[in-house]
């Protein structure tokens, strides 16, 4: 006999109150092993291969009918097991149904099962959606073995489980939602999927309390994750990769939510930058790179005199505080500026978190243009990673975010000495300091 903490998965050969691992209390919960449920079809078990008689897999990738979701999910292989995270109302069903019905348009029946609602909610939010694909076959269920029996009968192409923490996989091994449902689930449905060769979604609510296994849990046995985040309160939404074995984890989306479900925002570049026309103190564009994607972000700074004795503010959102501070150290030393007297409020526009070294000029710039109470002009970017020695130094992708940013009308740039694109169709100034960065954007 054995226990599992629900929350993390530890493991403990007797009941604890409160979790080594994660912490948390009364999390754990008995753990039986659950008898196999696939049906006989699904199971055969195939004995082992010489390697050149494994068959090969088939070349063609699948598409999902959204290119920047292809990008993301690296094009999808027949037996691949997709795992979508995400925060409850966040769109998970919505996306789903859509790549549902494009693969059945494109590719053959599409299995979508949903453990949360009937299949007349699932129907109308296809007809909300516009896609009633005739090779879309619903079910509702929350059990694991009427799921394998479906796929046994259907043999789609492609399946969505909605959503794994529905899903009972033993009815004497514990509550639905619970760790030991939740990993039994996706093992036999992964299993199954890499058997019969059929794309599986299996998606899953991240939720702040225990008791209910999320989508960390079951990351090792899926082939893909990807998480589709909120960046504001508003429509925005970021499908980022955090473990892909067919492709790179550095992609990400952006989708916007819409009466007429998720849309692509193809060229997101201008979404994180505000609209005002007006320059402001205080603010300074960033082209950064998310993935291959260059996106302008703004780094807002807003400095004051510090008041009190104790130590002076320092508050980010969106940013390294350790490399913030490193940088108003920097600041210090090499520009004469007293930085201690001064209470420090940085943010990243539009809720994007920034880490890259190469957003560092821009935050320095946006920290001095608050200071002297002296903006920036709108059509200036400020790209380069500053060194300890207040040099400058190169950013990866130079060129490539330097036409991003001409292509976006931007006029200026003020970058390190580095590579620059072919024919920059902007005023290019190359600061080998910090100092010569800022007195470039008359800012000392
Ligand atoms: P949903 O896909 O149900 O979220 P999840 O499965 O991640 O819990 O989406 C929930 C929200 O999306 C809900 O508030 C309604 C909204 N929505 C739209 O704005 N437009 C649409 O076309 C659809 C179908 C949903
Ligand atoms: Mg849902």
């Amino acid at each position: 006999m054995s226990f599992r903490c629900q929350v993390c998965g530890y493991r403990s050969p007797k009941w604890l109150g409160r979790c080594p691992q994660c912490g948390e209390y009364g999390t754990f919960e008995e753990e039986r092993e659950a008898p196999s449920q696939v049906p006989p079809e699904l199971s055969r078990e195939e004995p082992p291969k010489p390697l050149p008689e494994v068959p090969a897999p088939p070349p063609e990738r699948l598409s999902t009918g959204m290119p920047e979701v292809d990008r993301v999910l690296g094009g999808l292989v027949p037996g691949a097991v997709v795992l979508f995270g995400g925060e409850p109302g966040i769109g998970k069903s919505t996306l789903l149904l859509q790549l549902a019905a494009n693969i059945a348009d494109q590719y053959g029946k599409v299995l979508y099962v949903s453990g949360e609602e009937a299949p007349s909610q699932v129907k109308l939010r296809a007809q909300r959606l516009g896609r009633e694909s005739p090779n879309l076959y619903l079910l509702s269920t929350q059990d694991l073995l009427s799921i394998l029996n479906a796929m046994a009968r259907v043999a789609p192409v492609a399946l969505v489980v909605d959503s794994l923490q529905t899903v009972l996989a033993n009815p004497e091994g514990g509550e639905v939602g619970s760790l030991a449902q939740v990993r039994e689930s996706a093992a036999q449905l992964s299993r199954v999927a890499k058997t019969a060769g059929i794309v599986t979604f299996l998606v899953s609510h991240i939720t702040k309390e225990g008791g209910f296994a999320g989508p960390k849990t079951v990351e090792h046995l899926v082939d893909v994750a990807v998480y589709l985040e909120g960046i504001r309160e508003g429509d925005l939404r970021i499908l980022r990769c955090v473990k892909n074995r067919y492709g790179s984890t550095a992609e990400v989306a952006v989708l916007e939510m819409t009466g007429k479900g998720l849309v692509e925002v193809p060229n997101p570049s201008l979404f994180f930058v505000s609209k005002e026309a007006l320059p402001r103190p205080g603010t300074a564009i960033v082209p950064v790179l998310e993935g291959t994607r260059t996106l302008l972000v703004e780094v807002q700074a807003l400095v004051t005199p510090a008041g009190g004795y104790g130590p002076p503010q320092r508050r980010m959102a969106g940013l390294d505080l350790n490399r913030t501070l490193v940088l108003l150290a920097v600041i210090e030393k090499h520009l004469g500026i007293h930085t201690r007297a001064l209470d420090v409020y940085l943010a990243v526009a539009g809720g994007l978190e920034v880490t890259e070294p190469a957003a560092d000029l821009g935050v320095c710039a946006a920290i001095l243009s608050s200071l002297r109470d002296r903006p920036i002009p709108m059509d200036t970017v400020v790209l380069g990673e500053v060194g300890l020695a207040g040099d400058l130094r190169p950013v990866r992708k130079g060129p490539e975010r330097l036409q991003e940013v001409a292509k976006l009308g931007f006029r200026r740039a003020i970058v390190p000495h580095q590579p620059l694109p072919k024919k920059p169709e902007l005023e290019v100034v190359r600061a080998k300091t910090l100092r010569e960065g800022m007195e470039a954007l008359e800012l000392l």
